[in-house]
């Protein structure tokens, strides 16, 4: 199997995988898949599409995202549903949409053309895995959930969303342990994947220290 242009960076919610895709793929020049996010526009979606077998067209045509090296913003149609995507109570929708059968049949080839041979860093939980196994690297990303809630408090805090810490923590870990779990694509290391836990460590050296995998890789 010949290898393709891809850094897949998978492993749990908030363990930081989005601040390390977007560094990295701007210092490599590769586009960006933020698999996750496309799991919330399914649940977004879901929530007002009484048939669900029409939610991958609306994605694939009324959707755009549009990357930063601190965020991404995600438009539908014309309106802004950056916050939207990101609350709590899609994240709960999309993980339990996120098991079915029918909604990863439904995303895998809209996860698939994100590929361009200019190179792709794909972020999710089965990039290296399922969607993705024939990326030349593979990084899996974990942290300590009390690390993660942290992490997910401040970002909600930025938008302006206010959760309780206890909360946070109980919801990170249930639903990871729903991710670990699901009998389809459960989040767990592609076995050639490189184990990064970041809980002791910045973003920086997060980034440095891939940095030098994909200058390996990559030569970049
Ligand atoms: O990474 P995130 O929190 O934005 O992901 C939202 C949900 O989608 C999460 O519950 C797990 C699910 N997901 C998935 O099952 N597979 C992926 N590749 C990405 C996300």
């Amino acid at each position: 199997m010949s290898k393709l242009k891809i850094l897949t960076i998978d492993g749990p919610s908030a363990s930081g995988k989005g601040s390390l895709s977007r560094n990295i793929a701007k210092h490599l020049g590769f586009k960006i898949l933020d698999s996750g996010l496309l799991y919330r526009a399914y649940a977004y979606f879901s929530k007002s599409i009484s048939k669900i077998e029409e939610i991958p067209a609306l994605i694939n045509n009324e959707i755009s995202f549009t990357y930063n090296e601190s965020d991404v913003i995600i438009l539908h149609e014309n309106n802004d549903i950056t916050s939207e995507l990101r609350s709590e109570e899609t994240a709960k929708i999309a993980s339990k949409l996120s098991a079915l059968p029918q909604t990863r049949e439904d995303l895998l080839s809209i996860q698939r053309n994100f590929y361009s041979e200019d190179g792709l860093v794909a972020d999710g939980r089965d990039m290296g895995t399922v969607v993705f196994p024939s990326a030349s690297l593979k990084i899996f990303l974990e942290a300590s959930p009390e690390v993660r809630a942290k992490r997910r408090h401040l970002e909600l805090q930025k938008r302006g969303q206010e959760v309780n810490m206890l909360d946070l923590i109980a919801d990170i870990e249930q639903r990871d342990m729903k991710d670990r779990t699901r009998a389809i694509s459960p989040l767990i290391p592609a076995e050639d994947s490189v184990l990064i836990d970041s809980s002791n460590m910045s973003l920086d050296e997060v980034l440095s220290f891939t940095k030098k995998l994909t200058k390996k890789e990559f030569n970049k």
